[in-house]
């Protein structure tokens, strides 16, 4: 209500605990994108906030999330990354499961358990599943709303923009561990473009920073805060990057000069009846804890990172980070893409993920001394002018959802905890 944000949350473990319950416990989770599974028996593992969870095309060729833990005694079922099976087999007592998480083979059925084990109870544990423009999600809670509720005004954007093309995950994850709390990345991708030219002023280094400061001028951004989970930012492309696109394309060859301007042609055409006109998203994050970025201002050469802030604790946070790029694009095209998400995404040899990191980790720091933990946060930013701003008459933003804002603000900020907030205090029981 007045901006402000205990340090506390950040640092308490009962607080935290309360979060896996009802946070973690209760929304949808994306979990990867479907680039990953494509065949029946594939399989990644990942996590649902600690939980270890399985990701699995059965043979039937639907998409299942299993808890990664054996019925019998709790152990790890597949202790692998990624691969393709026709069961999981655990290393303990070895207690087997097929792809739809039915229990199969029991070692010593007879003689251990004289035929009492009921084996169809005693499948994994199964969670929800639900895609959305590729993106898998897994949800514990059977009460949660269906996936496009809960996307609200943002699946908008998604479709029309940040996974308008269809996409695959180009490298496997990078992931690293950082000394922060899992919120702090997560509002920051919801909507600090406050941070952008300063946190990154590393950037000038790669001759980044100046097209940045261009576009800001040149073509104006603004954030938008989309329903009640969905937490984007949104720039408009500007002539500009299409000019050294082509410029780029002429140097990658004739393949890659067609392939920009039929995008192209196939980007105005979907946005052929939205005065605003936007062309790509600089980053966005949907609740609780998966953000994505894109490099480039909207140029076809930019990656797209995906981001998971998985939370290891109060002070500490598990990032993975994908980098995907569009399927129909030329190799030379996909190839520049993966290097800029190297370069610029939250990579761990990224200047953009030491940037942040430093920052996190910081705050982070002093969330918890006692005198510190005192001194409330502020997400205070122009909350006057919430929906409307000085010098608003002079933006374009027709034809777009969900609620629009200028640069800086801390509008989008001040929703994702709002929306944390009120889980925390929906006291029904939990559905884990
Ligand atoms: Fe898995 Fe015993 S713990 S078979
Ligand atoms: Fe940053």
């Amino acid at each position: 209500e007045n901006g402000t944000v205990s340090r506390r949350i950040f640092s308490d473990d009962e607080i935290y605990r309360l979060e896996m319950e009802r946070i973690f416990g209760r929304c949808w989770l994306v979990l990867g994108h479907e680039s990953l599974i494509p065949n029946p028996g594939d399989y990644f593992t990942n996590y649902m906030g600690e939980d270890p969870v399985i990701v699995c095309r059965d043979v039937a060729g639907k998409v299942r999330v299993f808890l990664n833990t054996c019925r019998h005694r709790g152990n790890t079922v597949c202790l692998f990354d990624r691969g393709n099976t026709r069961a999981f087999t655990c290393s303990y007592h070895g207690w087997s499961y097929d792809t739809t998480g039915k229990l199969v083979g029991v070692p010593f059925l007879e003689e251990a358990y004289y035929g009492k084990l009921d084996k169809d109870a005693s499948g994994l544990v199964e969670a929800r599943v639900a895609s959305f423009c590729g993106l898998i999600f897994g949800c514990w809670d059977k009460q949660a709303v269906p996936i496009d509720e809960y996307l609200g005004d943002f699946g908008w954007y998604m479709k029309q923009l940040y996974f308008a093309e269809e996409l695959q995950l180009a490298v496997h994850p990078q992931k690293y561990m950082t000394a922060t709390n899992w919120k702090l990345p997560s509002d920051n991708f919801a909507g600090d473009h406050y941070h952008t030219s300063i946190t990154h002023a590393t950037s000038r280094i790669l001759g980044m920073f100046g097209r940045i400061t261009e576009h800001q001028t040149d073509t104006g951004r603004f954030e938008v805060a989309l329903g009640m989970h969905s937490l984007g930012g949104l720039e408009t492309g500007g002539r500009d990057i299409l000019e050294r696109d082509r410029t780029r394309a002429e140097s990658l060859g004739p393949e890659v000069v067609a392939w920009l301007a039929e995008r192209h042609a196939r980007w105005q055409n979907r946005m052929a009846d939205v005065p605003a006109q936007a062309k790509s998203f600089s980053r966005g994050n949907i609740f609780p804890n998966f953000s994505f970025s894109g490099s480039g201002g909207g140029s076809a050469f930019g990656s797209i990172s995906f981001y998971l802030w998985h939370p290891r604790g109060p002070g500490k946070t598990e990032v993975w980070h994908w980098c995907a790029v569009e399927r129909g694009a030329p190799e030379a095209a996909k190839q520049a893409a993966i290097v800029s998400s190297s370069r610029g995404g939250l990579s761990g040899a990224g200047f953009f993920g030491q940037d942040d990191s430093a920052n996190f980790e910081g705050v982070t720091k002093n969330t918890r001394p006692y005198v510190s933990s005192l001194v409330p946060m502020r997400y205070d930013m122009s909350m006057e002018y919430e929906g409307e701003w000085p010098g608003q008459e002079s933006w374009v933003v027709g034809g777009l959802p969900g609620e629009i804002g200028p640069n800086f603000s801390e509008h989008n900020q001040r929703r994702f905890y709002s929306v944390w907030a009120s889980l925390m205090r929906d006291e029904r029981p939990s559905h884990g």
